[in-house]
């Protein structure tokens, strides 16, 4: 009797003590201190036993009993107390670690310049306003005083869309320009305007390094009364130094758009060599920036703005050409084909 004890009593603390986990234990308990655990049936025996087996039997089978249940105790708390801890290990988290860096997109360079062109003419009491990629044959065109059979249209490569904007305003097409945008915006605010309107515009051109089917302007329309070109000039001063934050120069040149009268290119002194002469101004000393003059009467008109009490400039300018000549980037298609490597240097 008293060996299967001492037989009994180690297989239960052997397996007491390999339990690995609370389980485990729990699993380990049941055998031997559960219902018809192994020490619980010894028990059950103890009554059929006599008196004086019962004292050294019931007394061996009890000591058992209490020891082992001591055993489960203190292994527990070692199970529990192990679990805490390799909770804790997976919970630690090192402050020292230097972080992980956010990889996180930026604003596209045409947008870096749009914003800070938009911001300049804010400061000098303009408006930016915002006007729609498809058009109406009327707004692109014949409110500008482009005639149906103008040449002008040749000029500029359009897509047309297959529907009409409706029986007054023509054919839709995707806007050549952003100068449609000076009649809806006359006709919205009426005079006194000062506003410019940075957009996309859309031509059927054959691409290469400098032309895109899809390319971005800013428009700029000044209405008021007594206004003259010398108003221009020094605005457009102001502008170019603000953005290229230096001194810099601007010219006129006689030139032809049918919305304006008289029409001028204006060339800005060359950003690169400060009108000394380089191979980007081709030794000229001056860069073809836009085409402006003073807004034709007929435009006013379509604005529902009478030329005799107001009158005002506009002009157009490449967005795109400006980001690329900001950055030296020498490839329209670079801008628009989505290829992170470009973007994400600047
Ligand atoms: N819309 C013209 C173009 O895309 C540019 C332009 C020329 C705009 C003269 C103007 C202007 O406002 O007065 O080529």
């Amino acid at each position: 009797m008293s060996t299967d004890i001492n037989q009994l009593r180690s297989e239960a603390l052997e397996a007491v003590n390999a339990s690995p986990d609370l389980e485990s234990l729990k699993e380990t308990e049941r055998s031997f201190l559960g219902k018809n655990g192994r020490i619980t049936d010894l028990l059950k025996k103890v009554k059929g036993l006599t008196l004086e087996e019962k004292k050294s039997f019931g007394k061996a089978v009890n000591t058992l009993k209490h020891e082992l249940k001591q055993s489960i105790i203190s292994k527990k708390k070692n199970l529990e107390q192990l679990q805490v801890e390799t909770q804790l290990e997976k919970d630690w988290i090192d402050l020292s670690a230097p972080g992980k860096r956010r990889q996180s997109g930026h604003i596209h360079p045409l947008a870096q310049v749009q914003k800070e062109v938009e911001s300049i003419f804010q400061q000098m009491g303009f408006s930016i306003i915002d006007g729609p990629e498809i058009e109406s044959e009327f707004y692109n065109f014949e409110a500008l005083n482009i005639a149906p059979h103008h040449p002008a249209r040749d000029m500029q490569d359009t897509f047309f869309i297959d529907k009409a904007a409706d029986e007054k305003e023509g054919r839709l097409v995707l806007r050549t320009h952003t100068s449609p945008n000076q009649v809806r915006t006359m006709l919205k605010w009426g005079a006194p305007l000062r506003v410019i309107i940075p957009g996309r515009v859309f031509r059927n051109e054959a691409l290469d390094a400098s032309h895109e089917h899809t390319f971005d302007q800013v428009e700029g329309l000044l209405i008021d009364k007594n206004i003259s070109i010398a108003h221009m000039k020094g605005i457009m001063q102001e502008f170019l130094a603000g953005l290229f934050r230096k001194e810099m120069k601007v010219r006129f040149r006689p030139g032809y758009f049918p919305f304006v009268e008289p029409g001028i290119e204006l060339d800005m002194s060359c950003v690169f060599c400060d009108g000394k002469g380089c191979s980007t101004c081709k030794k000229s000393g001056w860069i073809e920036f836009m085409g402006s003059g003073m807004v034709h009467p007929n435009v006013l008109k379509a604005g529902g703005v009478n030329p005799e009490e107001y009158q005002g400039w506009a002009f157009g300018f490449g967005l795109t050409r400006l980001t690329m000549m900001r950055y030296g980037i020498n490839d329209i298609r670079h801008l628009t084909c989505g290829d992170l490597r470009i973007n994400k240097q600047f």
